[in-house]
């Protein structure tokens, strides 16, 4: 009996644990991949995502999500949706339509309201203060004022070879209103086919989205690659395609997960990722680019995780 959980970052290790639950109990690939996205939506010390995620330049919280079912390809979606306590069930209840399945904006946060999911101011005081003082110091000191775009996305497997995949994100810090990233573009922030494998992507969302990396791996894993190989082809040829044709590229990650439970993730930059599967202990890895296109990948530290945690919760000073 095969399954596995796959995603984005250290934030979303709570939620991985819950997914490892739910799939080896012979649970749905769709009801993981929904609970470990909201375990992280509802945190409030996470910046990027869900409750205490940071704003728009203008101050506003534009949430965007989506959520992909593997066995149908049924796809939901929802960009700058605002004062919805989980952007990745609205997804994932799209996903179920048809007609009308990916929602921006203002048709976005009514559908949510009209389906009965429940409102919350998502804007944390102390999101509200962080945006306070940037907004100072770009005035001041006209700074670049973009930062922050760790998206959670995730990609699961039950025991019985179904897989899912969702993202869910606020997007850079300080965008333009109306800014989408990649997180809900199939193909892009995620893809996944049961009969191959998922992948989900975190970064800056205007290059990751040039690359449709996410499905990319998919198809290298269809082709044959390990996720692994599939993950390291993926993003270093197109990290250096990107260099060489428009000058830079941003930060990319992606992880990966295939029908097996075999996993794989690459990486620019320094990035961290939560994995389970039938023969793994739930575990937080350290991932970074390594020598000819490889990613290496250790267990994280102690100390990592100590100064993670006071770096998140430290006060905001004014
Ligand atoms: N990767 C998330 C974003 O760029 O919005």
């Amino acid at each position: 009996m095969k399954w596995g959980a796959i995603a984005t970052w250290r934030m979303a290790h709570d939620g991985v644990k819950k997914a490892g639950d739910i799939l080896k109990n012979g649970g749905k690939a769709g009801d993981g991949v929904e609970v470990l996205i909201k375990t992280v939506e509802d945190y409030p010390f996470y910046k990027s995502v869900g409750y205490g995620g940071l704003p728009n330049e203008e101050g506003i919280l534009e949430m965007d999500a989506a959520y992909m079912n593997g066995d149908t390809f049924a796809i939901g979606g929802v960009a700058g949706i605002q004062d919805v306590k989980n952007p990745i069930s609205v997804a994932r209840q799209l996903s179920h339509d048809h007609f009308n399945s990916f929602r921006v904006g203002e048709g976005a946060t009514k559908y949510a309201s009209l389906a009965g999911f429940e409102k919350q101011n998502m804007l944390t005081p102390r999101a509200h203060k962080i945006w306070e003082k940037r907004l100072k110091e770009v005035q001041e000191n006209q700074l670049n004022p973009y930062d922050g775009h760790d998206t959670v996305g995730a990609v699961t497997l039950n025991s019985q070879g179904s897989m899912a995949v969702g993202t869910s994100s606020s997007g850079l810090f300080m965008k333009k209103a109306g800014r989408v990233g990649d997180s809900p573009l199939s193909g892009s922030g995620f893809y996944v086919d049961s009969e191959v494998g998922g992948a989900s992507a975190t970064g800056l969302g205007e290059d990751l989205m040039k690359g449709c990396l996410s499905y990319e791996i998919v198809r290298l894993m269809k082709e044959g690659l390990t996720p692994q190989a599939a993950c390291d082809r993926a993003v270093y040829d197109f990290a250096d395609m990107l260099k060489k044709r428009y000058g830079k590229a941003g930060a990319m990650s992606l992880v990966a997960m295939n029908n097996q439970g075999e996993w794989g993730v690459a990486t620019n930059v320094e990035f961290t990722f939560s994995v389970v599967n039938h023969k793994e202990e739930a575990a937080i890895y350290i991932a970074h680019p390594g020598e000819n296109h490889t990613t290496s990948i250790a267990p994280i530290t102690q100390e990592w995780l100590d100064a993670y945690e006071k770096r998140i919760k430290a006060p905001i000073e004014d």
